[in-house]
């Protein structure tokens, strides 16, 4: 198969790198209109073809399109290849509105066509250890998601912190708590340098007695990168910012042994022990290009589909609705 990268920004050359790797891919394409971009990756990878605009690479030879452009030019491009019959990887977000998404994902439906939607974390040895554990029964049934990811980050010029590094926790919450069913959204931040929020809180509730957090920032001093998943059997700590032991598993919990009678209640701790199981190390990027091409040779939806892109654009869709309205809880449709 052939592909064409659109975008060689910061992220666009690592996808440039994980196809090139991939012994299924004969050639591939790069396209930016920034021609200083094109010309760092035709110095970095001689065998890439590149173009600095995207009617040039629509008229080549690729059967895939990597969409690596900011988050308010998805839905265009995407369109546009998929009308051309294309198959198409689109980076997190997905698109800037639900309504985008199912445009596109009815398009690939009656084309018969893959949408990728790259929500790295998915395909990392960490989180498919996580999904393994709660297949396996080991954390019983999940009554919290908490997750922070704050640092001195890049901003966007078109989307708020929660639309920027949210995505990556929200697929993993839809990943690691299958079957569990979001039901409204609220959430809280703040813009104090441009018009988009620079920290932000986004709460999930669920139909299920279960919720979810999510603390996201961009003008953190520390970089923290860690979730905590609660069980009603152990509970899981995922910090991605350890090289080694990024995924600790407690034996520790709570039993309440008289819920009728709450003034009777004696809440017992139970602390036992602690381990951390070995995670596959292999880069995410290079799973998820893998997994997309055996979706498409194998006519079924890749693991991370359109259909988990459009789940996360839901949420964040409706936490903008929720800062508009100062924290307001939004129902879910
Ligand atoms: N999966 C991940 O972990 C991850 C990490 C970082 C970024 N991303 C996503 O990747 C996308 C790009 O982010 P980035 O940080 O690389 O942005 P960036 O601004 O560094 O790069 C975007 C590139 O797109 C090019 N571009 C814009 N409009 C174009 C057009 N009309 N035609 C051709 N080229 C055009 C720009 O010249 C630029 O080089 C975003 O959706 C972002 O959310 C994903």
């Amino acid at each position: 198969m052939k592909v064409g990268i659109l975008g060689l920004g910061y992220w666009g050359p690592n996808l440039v790198r994980n196809f090139l790797s991939n012994k299924q891919i004969t050639k591939v394409y790069g396209c930016d209109a920034n021609s200083k971009r094109t010309d760092l990756i035709s110095q970095k990878f001689p065998g890439v073809e590149t173009f600095n605009n995207y009617d040039s690479l629509l008229k080549s030879d690729v059967d895939i399109i990597a969409i690596a452009t900011p988050v308010d030019t998805h839905f265009k491009f995407a369109k546009e290849a998929l009308e051309s019959g294309r198959h198409i990887w689109v980076e997190k977000p997905f698109t800037s509105t639900s309504e985008q998404a199912k445009e596109l994902l009815e398009i690939a439906e009656v084309k018969n066509l893959k949408i990728f939607v790259d929500h790295t974390f998915i395909y990392t040895g960490a989180v498919q250890k996580i999904r393994e554990l709660i297949d396996h029964g080991e954390l019983g049934k999940i009554r919290y998601f908490d997750s922070v990811r704050i640092n001195l980050g890049l901003f966007q010029h078109d989307v708020n912190v929660i639309w920027d590094l949210a995505p990556h926790d929200l697929s993993i919450m839809f990943y690691t708590m299958p079957g569990l069913t979001p039901k409204a959204v609220a959430a809280n931040g703040i813009a104090n340098y441009y018009q988009h929020e620079n920290v932000a809180h986004l709460s999930v509730y669920f139909e299920e007695n279960c919720f979810a957090h999510f603390h996201v920032n961009w003008t953190s001093p520390v970089k923290i990168r860690r979730m905590l998943l609660g069980g009603d059997k152990k509970m899981c700590v995922f910090d991605d910012m350890e090289n080694f032991e990024k995924i600790k598993i407690y034996d520790s919990g709570v039993e309440m042994n008289s819920k009728e009678k709450i003034h009777e209640a004696l809440v017992q701790y139970r602390i036992g022990d602690m381990y951390s199981p070995k995670v596959n190390s292999t880069e995410a990027l290079s799973l998820g290009v893998s997994e997309f091409l055996t979706a498409i040779n194998e006519n079924r939806n890749p693991l991370t589909s359109g259909y988990d892109g459009l789940n996360v654009v839901r949420i964040l869709e409706a936490s903008d609705l929720s800062i508009k309205k100062h924290g307001q809880l939004i129902e879910l449709k």
